[in-house]
């Protein structure tokens, strides 16, 4: 594969097919420990919400290739007092190789890219979760043996990792289906988008209907109903998203052999009951491992050779 060397990843369809394949190769390798690449980088870290998996799987990443992580708190960092992102992307791309942000605005995400020239990475944004999606790839292909054709069923929220998951299984030629209540569809510029890509090969179907999404599928995949920044309407949303938890009686119409997929973290009895995400289709625990894969694969590709 061509590395990535550079870029900036601020959403999953800023790679090509072929690089989110290579990338997968890549982290399939790197898992197998048959590559040891090693490096004398170090990433920032600027969180503005919480992460466990996210920034651990990154900070790991980094320290077994020999790398160097900086959490640079914005509680803690002038950024958090009000000091231009224009300025502060500046001043940290004279210092940083490599720069992770989880924020609100995808609109701030991009004035780093544009003020910094080291690659900037979406850790979350409120539209999207590239890293996320990645991963699920990974293990999609790993459960699966490959990813085409394979037709992936999300329930819930239309918001980032629904929009990532929407580009990018169109992107390596699954079948994607949002199941989201009337009131929190997915962006519709990402919609048309996702179809623009499957350019009618594959399916990308937007629909209120729960067991419509469902049926065939090969892999459910859910998310929290209230996202980080949207605590104050979680109450508000439970009897619209109720339809949509992933439940038995959900998987009955589902493929027999499916699996169960959860970004994490999840809210047992919510979107998920206890039973499937302990149960034998769940592979979250697997998915969640394999952030870490992912993004070293990204790191390594995005840092290119010392
Ligand atoms: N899935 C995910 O991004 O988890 P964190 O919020 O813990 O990073
Ligand atoms: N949609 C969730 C994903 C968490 C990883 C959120 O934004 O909080």
């Amino acid at each position: 594969m061509e590395g990535l060397k550079g870029r900036d990843l601020l959403g999953i369809a800023d790679l090509t097919a072929e690089e989110i394949k290579g990338l997968l190769q890549l982290a399939a390798q790197l898992k197998a420990g048959q590559l040891n690449w090693q490096c004398h980088k170090v990433l920032g870290l600027l969180f503005y919400k919480a992460s466990t998996r996210t920034r651990v799987s990154f900070s790991v990443a980094m320290y077994q290739i020999g790398g160097q992580v900086i959490d640079l708190n914005p509680n803690l960092t002038q950024v958090g007092r009000g000091e231009p992102v224009i300025d502060t992307a500046r001043v940290l791309d004279r210092y940083l190789d490599i720069l992770a942000i989880r924020t609100f605005e995808q609109k701030q995400l991009e004035t780093f890219a544009e003020y910094a020239q080291i690659p900037i990475v979406n850790a979350l944004t409120d539209f999207e979760h590239p890293c996320q999606v990645l991963a699920d790839l990974l293990t999609i292909q790993e459960c699966f043996g490959s990813l085409t054709g394979a037709t992936l069923s999300y329930f819930g929220d239309g918001n980032n990792v629904a929009h990532s998951l929407l580009l990018g299984c169109a992107l390596v030629g699954m079948n994607v289906r949002i199941a989201a209540p009337s009131a929190y569809p997915p962006a519709l510029s990402v919609i048309e988008q996702a179809r623009q890509i499957a350019s009618g090969k594959t399916e990308v179907m937007l629909t209120d209907d729960p067991v419509a999404a469902a049926q065939g599928a090969n892999i459910i995949y859910t998310d929290v109903w209230a996202s980080m920044g949207q605590e104050a309407s979680a109450s508000d949303r439970i009897p619209l998203f109720e339809p949509y938890q992933v439940n038995q009686q959900l998987l009955t119409h589902a493929d027999s052999e499916a699996i169960v997929l959860h970004c994490l973290p999840a809210h047992r009895g919510e979107e998920i009951t206890d039973e499937i995400i302990e149960g034998s289709q769940s592979r979250v625990w697997e998915q969640a491992e394999n952030r870490m894969h992912a993004q070293k694969a990204l790191l390594v590709s995005l840092l290119g050779a010392d």
